[in-house]
């Protein structure tokens, strides 16, 4: 327990369960003193986010497919919380049949589909957050080291992070006039519901785990704990990076 993040009210996107890396987010900031509110996608998610977080009044709904739904969840968690300090945004997809194979195999709308609710929508995030947000604020997303290296089967979803890793180092420049500094977290690969829908999830699991430093994992938690100082004024002087939190994978 900490108070590197006492007084601030933070939204957390894309917890879908205790597996969720923004469950494990959501963990470490409430461990540094931070109050949390959740946006799901739907109400199947609802339910599910229901059983990890009691109080109703912090979960609101905002589908990042549409400008309407993020715009009437920020208006809403303004109504509730009044201005945040920062927003997670742990958010991606894109259809299985596109997570396998060749990437020549993708079709135009699989590929953009991917680049619309994994890279896109952090852009939408901004332009309607910087609205609820105070000065200063952070956003933090998730990426991973598939936007660098052609990772078995992750094809469209590689291209997309790499969109989203791009999209980050813009929205840093454009969003500094605001007081919000704009990061990401390269995660190691851990068992998610996203990544089941990955071909081969299995073996890609175990490679990654090979090669970290020491064997094992990261944890969601050790995701958190990054996610958590990028919330936090220590990290005022990082701005517009991807940082590698994977226990070495990247290197080795
Ligand atoms: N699991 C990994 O190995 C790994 C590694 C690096 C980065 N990441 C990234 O971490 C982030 C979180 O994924 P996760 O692995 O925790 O999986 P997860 O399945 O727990 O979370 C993905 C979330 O995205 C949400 N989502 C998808 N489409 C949406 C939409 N249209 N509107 C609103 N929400 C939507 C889902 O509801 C879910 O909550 C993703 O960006 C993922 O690419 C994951």
């Amino acid at each position: 327990m900490g108070n590197l993040l006492q007084g601030k009210k933070i939204l957390v996107m894309g917890a879908a369960n205790k597996r969720s890396i923004a469950w494990g987010c959501a963990q470490a900031m409430i461990d540094q003193g931070a109050k949390l509110i959740f946006t799901y996608q739907n109400e199947r998610l609802k339910k599910s986010l229901h059983k990890l977080v009691d109080d109703e009044d912090v979960l609101v709904q905002c589908d990042v497919s549409q400008d309407e739904s993020i715009k009437t969840a920020f208006e809403t968690v303004e109504q509730r919380f009044g201005k945040i300090d920062g927003i997670v945004h742990a958010i991606a997809y894109a259809p299985k049949e596109s997570l396998g194979g060749d990437i020549m195999d993708a079709t135009r709308s699989d590929y953009s589909i991917a680049q619309d609710i994994s890279a896109y929508s952090l852009i939408a995030v901004a332009k309607y957050g910087k609205e609820i947000l105070n000065n200063p604020a952070s956003i933090v997303t998730l990426t991973y080291f598939g936007s660098e290296r052609a990772v078995p089967n992750y094809n469209v979803m590689g291209v997309a992070k790499a969109s989203l890793e791009a999209s980050v180092r813009y929205l840093a420049r454009d969003m500094a006039k605001y007081g919000v500094r704009v990061n990401a977290i390269s995660a190691g690969a851990v068992k998610t519901l996203a990544v089941t829908g990955v071909k081969g999830h299995t073996e890609l699991l175990s490679m990654s785990e090979e090669r970290t430093v020491d064997g094992h994992s990261v944890t969601t938690m050790e995701i958190g704990g990054a996610c958590a100082f990028l919330m936090s004024n220590l990290a005022t002087g990082v701005v517009g990076d991807t940082i590698y939190v994977d226990k070495g994978v990247h290197l080795i």
